[in-house]
């Protein structure tokens, strides 16, 4: 048995190799990452201790998320294309370590070309941050894509919450149902940094979703299937919402009792905030 054959390497491997087939990832574009599991984590130690680096070199994340202190994540590397993380996933992934203080990661394994955990790592660390505390550490995936209609649809709709959920909610009668609690969404922002990191995950409070104007999506999950279905998902939404918009716009609807009946019969509550 090799380390890329651990269950939790092997699912995140499922998704770069399902994401690879969207059309989403164009060349380095997306990462994905998990907040591995203690029992995961001390399995792999013993196991495949030969294989882990102690290097003890320390590198700032550049926020700060004493949350996630001594955590340990799977993570893609920065620039590697997500068609590459199931072909050499020593590669392209990383083992990465946060510090007791939660300020400084250090690569325990993978990377073995070079390389650093995906410039978006402090917007994952900061969402896997919050989703730790809401969730009660449910959630353990959080995903960032490059969907086509999705990011079409951040220039011609208003970008806020309210606009972009109902737009999504009325598109496929079961989008109430799987995010209920609606859609965050934030104007463009410079990528990379901890301004957008600090925004993204101030909106994952409230929301599973949040939509970049202009650039992509982040989604977070309990599961990589979660995680990769709530994407899938908003994508088809606004596939469907562009497709509409291109026939001449809406000539039939889902009503707003529709949707109230909906969240009745599927016991699910809606976002008041979304609602008439
Ligand atoms: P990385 O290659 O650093 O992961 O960046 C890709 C990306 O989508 C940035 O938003
Ligand atoms: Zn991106």
């Amino acid at each position: 048995m090799n380390l890329t054959d651990l269950t939790f390497v092997q699912d995140f491997i499922g998704l770069a190799a399902d994401a690879s087939e969207k059309e989403w990832h164009e060349r380095n574009g997306g990462n994905l990452s998990y907040r591995i599991r203690t029992e995961e984590m001390d399995f792999t130690r013993l196991r495949f201790a030969p294989e882990l680096k102690e290097t003890g070199e320390w590198t700032r994340i550049g926020v700060s998320v004493p949350e996630l202190a001594a955590e340990c994540f799977l993570v893609t590397g920065s620039g590697k294309f997500m068609q590459h993380v199931g072909e050499s996933p020593e590669e392209n992934l990383a083992i990465v370590q946060i510090d007791t203080r939660g300020e400084n990661y250090c690569v325990l394994w993978g990377l073995e070309k070079g390389g650093r955990p995906t410039s978006e790592f402090p917007t994952h660390l900061m969402n896997h941050a919050v989703k730790k505390r809401t969730t009660d550490g449910l959630h353990r995936v959080i995903y960032h894509a490059h969907p086509v209609d999705t990011i079409a649809l951040t220039f011609v709709l208003p970008l806020n919450n309210r606009t972009f959920t109902r737009e999504l909610w009325s598109m496929i009668t079961e989008c109430p149902i799987i995010f209920p609690e609606g859609i965050g969404v934030l104007p463009w922002m410079m990528p990379g940094g901890r301004e957008i990191a600090e925004a993204t995950s101030d909106l994952m409070k409230t929301f599973n979703v949040v939509v970049w104007a202009h650039h992509g999506v982040f989604c977070s999950g309990a599961t990589f299937d979660e995680a990769f279905g709530l994407m899938d998902t908003i994508e088809k939404a606004a596939e469907i919402a562009v497709k509409v918009r291109s026939m001449g716009g809406k000539k039939n609807d889902i009503t707003m009792k529709n949707l109230k009946d909906l969240a009745k019969e599927f016991d699910v509550t809606l976002n008041p905030d979304m609602l008439d």
